[in-house]
């Protein structure tokens, strides 16, 4: 979410989206390119993990469940230059928040980069 390349987008999300008093998920929130503990392999000493009702926004009465998410950026050239994200992301209706951001990294980044793995979970720190 939450993220940073995305970060635009989930904060919109999270704009329009009341998260359910007492639903609760912590998630790892990082990005490999500020935080070499974000890497594919976490390392979670270094990684505090962050709880996602924190994003709450409660300007509307939806509740939506959120789930971690991970994802897996490379450059469309040479697949050299790997970015990992984690984040929150929302569950909502008709949105599927790997498809988003597979669909709109392109435009993001204006075709400099492609999401090569995208993966969502629904326990606490499942996005390791
Ligand atoms: C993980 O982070 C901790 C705390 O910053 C550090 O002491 C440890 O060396 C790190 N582990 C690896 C494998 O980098
Ligand atoms: C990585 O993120 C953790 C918090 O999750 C922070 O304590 C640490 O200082 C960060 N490391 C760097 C190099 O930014
Ligand atoms: C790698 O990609 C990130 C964005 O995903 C970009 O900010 C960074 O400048 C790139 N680094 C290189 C060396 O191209």
């Amino acid at each position: 979410m939450l993220l940073y390349i995305r970060h635009a987008l989930i904060t919109t999300i999270f704009i329009v989206v009341s998260i359910q008093q007492g639903t609760s998920i912590k998630c790892y929130v990082c990005n490999s390119n500020m935080n070499s503990s974000c890497g594919e392999i976490i390392n979670t000493t270094a990684i505090s993990a962050t709880d996602c009702n924190s994003y709450n926004r409660p300007t509307q009465e939806y509740s939506y469940d959120i789930f971690c998410q991970k994802i897996k950026i490379e450059d469309a050239e040479g697949h050299n230059n790997i970015t990992f994200m984690r984040g929150c992301s929302v569950q909502i209706p008709g949105y599927d928040a790997c498809d988003d951001i597979e669909s709109t990294i392109g435009r993001l980044t204006d075709g400099a980069a492609v999401v090569t793995s995208c993966v969502t979970c629904a326990h606490d720190l499942c996005n390791i």
